[in-house]
């Protein structure tokens, strides 16, 4: 049976995957740089060591997975968008990458001692699903782990982006509803549903993350050029608006100057759960 909620979910399931796919060498070139800060801290989490069965979920262009390699893990990587998924061969050659959807795993039950998901979660309409999924795929004994950014209040890069947008221009776009983007932001809320979804000695931290742009004036056609949401969301603003935006987004970035270029700060929350 198809309800609104179903057709909701695909409208914004395709829009995520077309848009990835296209914008995937340059996801590669500007954002893989940032999340992969966190790859080591995830990897540990999971206990990753040589020869663990390791499955990388939404794995984009395999920087998390090229790390896992580095360790020696066996690695099976997982995406929807077809571009991602050949960067991800590209750079990780002894690795298994599979076009899916982290929603429905085509992968038997019981085969992975680890199950990571580097700010992929965020991305699915069905979050609990993904998660139930997850479990499903892990040997008893196995962790899962999963990260996700922190809202505005406690992350600086999004409330620049963001408030720059509410204040000079509109949320409201022309896209497919998406999951929000800060539910797993909340420790609380990672806890309940790992919890609820089976898995036992759950734990939440935060990591730190950096942005790094050469000067101010970068920082807007960057986004817009690398990022699915967030991207097409300052895209589709009006030309006046944009304008508006842009010029709050170099004064707010402006304050982030260090001799490296800008940095700005933000961070993540690492949810981290283990299947009896
Ligand atoms: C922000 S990127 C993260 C990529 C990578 N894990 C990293 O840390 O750079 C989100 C990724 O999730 C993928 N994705 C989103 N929804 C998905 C789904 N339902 N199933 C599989 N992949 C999905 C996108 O194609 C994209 O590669």
């Amino acid at each position: 049976m198809t309800d609104d909620s179903t057709i909701t979910h695909e409208a914004f399931k395709q829009f995520e995957c077309d848009k990835f796919s296209l914008i995937a060498q340059e996801y590669d070139r500007a954002i893989a740089v940032v999340t992969s800060q966190v790859d080591e801290a995830i990897l540990d989490a999971v206990g990753t060591k040589s020869g663990i069965r390791l499955l990388d979920v939404a794995c984009g262009t395999g920087w998390l997975s090229a790390a896992a390699l580095k360790r020696q893990a066996i690695v099976t990587g997982l995406d929807f968008a077809e571009k991602m998924v050949a960067i991800a061969r590209e750079r990780c050659p002894q690795g298994s990458f599979h076009h899916g959807d982290a929603e429905n795993l085509t992968f038997e039950s019981g085969q992975f001692e680890a199950v990571v998901c580097n700010l992929g979660i965020l991305h699915f309409p069905n979050p609990e699903k993904a998660i139930a999924e997850s479990f499903r795929v892990l040997k008893p004994g196995g962790r899962y782990a999963f990260t996700c950014w922190t809202p505005p209040t406690r992350n600086p890069f999004m409330a620049l982006i963001l408030g720059s947008v509410q204040t000079y221009g509109s949320m409201d776009v022309d896209l497919p509803s998406g999951p929000p983007l800060f539910r797993f932001g909340d420790p609380t809320e990672c806890e309940m549903v790992l919890s609820a979804q089976g898995f036992t000695q759950v734990s939440v931290r935060e990591l730190p993350i950096k942005w790094t742009f050469s000067t101010p004036e970068d920082v807007m056609p960057k986004i817009i050029v690398s990022s699915a949401r967030l991207g097409s969301m300052l895209a589709m603003q009006s030309d006046e608006q944009r304008r508006n935006i842009e010029n709050a987004i170099i004064e707010g970035a402006s304050k982030y100057v260090t001799k490296n270029g800008v940095e700005i700060p933000a961070s993540v929350m690492l949810a981290v759960g283990y299947k009896p």
